[in-house]
């Protein structure tokens, strides 16, 4: 109700406020997964009708992979806690929020990244002008805020969660999921449409391949709360070459779909070369993309590839790489080298004893 002295106000502004209390609610309309997301499916999923600023961007050329999507719906559906894992650059952090940018449901992303504190989470003391005063107020970290919306809380990067932050978080993965502002006396209760999601590259063992610097092993107490864990890898060619001539439609033409072809087979050699030890990087689907996009600008498929990727390997490694480049396209890649294979320059500073 309108009080005595607050001002009349115009009717769109009367209707964003209405907005954002509908959106306060909860879904508002149930849609077709095959209408929304484009796969085989009769599935029936809630959604908002409308938008409001938290809701992701829509990205019309983002390809959906149906496992994923159908894990990451049960999420919203369903309530369950859903992590995503996979090697990097597979599209785990957008695939959420592309899934809830077409239900419109609002979400928010926390990196876990090291600077992440306890204190950004559950909240603290703040001081605050009121009344032309200083005092001292309690201010919500971002999962009391979450929590008391129907909001999706990504973590992301979750396997580089300080221990600390993680057992805040560990209070939200219960069933019931009560969270206990314990300086404030409060216990929240989450609203019935706040939605949890993870992302990670590590499965919470650490890092093993040696890809993952700074990722901590999960507590396993922790990884059993999840209900739903689900992967995303490395992609078929097709879909892989799909989402590049998506991402990259100016070479959606004969030519560029076989440059993009030439260019997954690229980046298949390069994580076989990983899997088999010959390598200690690889291509990303994000790599490729960005090859892509490279090509673009410079009009040169192999200065491209020097930029995106090989001036990111290891020197010893860069022969092998040219090599892998030789057999998918046909064409002696140049390798600069500071220190020839080999070579013992003695230029090296005698050590100082
Ligand atoms: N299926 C897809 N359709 C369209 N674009 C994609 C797809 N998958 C990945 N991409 C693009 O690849 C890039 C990397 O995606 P994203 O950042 O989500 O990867 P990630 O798996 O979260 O990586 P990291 O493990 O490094 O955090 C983004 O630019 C994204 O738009
Ligand atoms: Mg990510």
């Amino acid at each position: 109700m309108r009080s005595m002295n607050e001002p009349e106000r115009k009717p769109d502004e009367r209707e964003n406020d209405m907005t954002t209390e509908r959106a306060m609610e909860g879904p508002d309309r149930i849609v077709s997964v095959r209408e929304r997301f484009g796969f085989d499916s009769n599935l029936m999923v809630p959604a908002f009708s409308e938008r409001d600023a938290h809701v992701p961007d829509l990205d019309e050329a983002y390809r959906f992979n149906p496992e994923v999507t159908l894990a990451i719906l049960a999420g919203f559906t369903r309530n369950r806690r859903v992590m995503v894992q996979g090697l990097h650059g597979t599209g785990k952090s957008t695939h959420i929020e592309q899934v809830a940018a077409r239900l419109n449901w609002p979400c928010v992303r926390v990196n876990l990244d090291g600077h992440i504190s306890r204190l950004d989470l559950v909240g603290k003391d703040a001081i605050v002008v009121r009344d032309g005063r200083q005092v001292t107020e309690f201010q919500e970290g971002i999962v009391p805020w979450a929590l008391q919306r129907p909001v999706a809380l990504i973590f992301d990067e979750y396997d580089a969660g300080r221990p600390d932050v993680m057992f805040v978080i560990q209070r939200i993965l219960e069933r019931d999921g009560n969270f206990t502002l314990l300086d404030q006396n409060r216990v929240i209760r989450p609203h019935p449409h706040f939605r949890l999601f993870a992302t990670t590259n590590t499965i919470g063992l650490g890092n093993l391949n040696g890809l993952y610097h700074g990722t901590q092993m999960l507590n396993h107490a922790q990884m059993d709360r999840w209900n739903v864990v689900a992967t995303l890898n490395y992609l078929p060619r097709e879909e892989e070459a799909g989402i590049v001539l998506a991402r990259v439609p100016e070479m959606d033409d004969e030519a560029g779909r076989q440059l993009v072809d030439s260019m997954i087979s690229m980046a298949a050699l390069t994580r076989k070369g990983f899997a088999s030890g010959d390598l200690s990087t690889l291509m990303s689907p994000r790599t490729v993309i960005d090859w892509a996009e490279n090509c673009q600008i410079f009009r040169d498929p192999a200065l491209a590839f020097r930029l995106t990727f090989l001036n990111k390997c290891d020197e010893a490694e860069r022969p092998v790489v040219a090599e892998y480049y030789q057999r998918c396209f046909d064409v002696e890649l140049r390798v600069e080298l500071r220190v020839e294979p080999g070579s013992d320059d003695g230029d090296e500073p005698e050590p100082r004893t």
